[in-house]
């Protein structure tokens, strides 16, 4: 099973960013432990704040891998690009966020990406993930 992992802006900042709402964990350490936990996957990561680069990565892989984990940020509240790149593609996408994004302003209540989406989790912190995993082995 391939599963690509899409993050995007400023969660490369994961760590040292807003610790109190989004942990104190570097997605690179996060990433590791994803890797030692569910061996039997192949798991691939990319980062990017770049809007356009984060199309462009769903778009190669979204016809050949088994699923995308997509966390895909600030844009998830403003990107019909993304949320249209999502629904091109044929690979099922995982919409997930650490925060609830339903608790915080109101302007993170709308997610371009979830009408597209198979699923959405969110809240969990960087579990938030990990479940996306179990979803796509279920
Ligand atoms: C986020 C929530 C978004 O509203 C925010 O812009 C992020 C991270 C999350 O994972 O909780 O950058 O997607």
């Amino acid at each position: 099973m391939k599963l690509m992992i899409i993050n995007g802006p400023n969660l490369n900042l994961l760590g040292k960013r807003e610790p109190e709402v989004y942990g104190s964990t570097t997605f690179e350490d996060y990433f590791k432990t994803l890797q030692k936990k569910f061996p039997q996957v192949e798991l691939a990561y990319f980062q990017s704040n770049i809007e356009g680069e984060l199309i462009g990565k769903i778009q190669e892989v979204g016809f050949s891998f088994d699923g995308i984990i997509l966390n895909a940020a600030a844009y998830t509240h403003t990107s019909v690009g993304i949320g249209d790149a999502v629904k091109a593609v044929t690979t099922p996408v995982i919409e997930v966020h650490i925060s609830n994004t339903h608790k915080r302003e109101e302007y993170r209540h709308v997610s371009y990406i979830s009408p597209g989406a198979k699923g959405v989790i969110l809240g969990f912190g960087l579990q938030s993930y990990d479940l996306a995993i179990q979803s796509f082995l279920s």
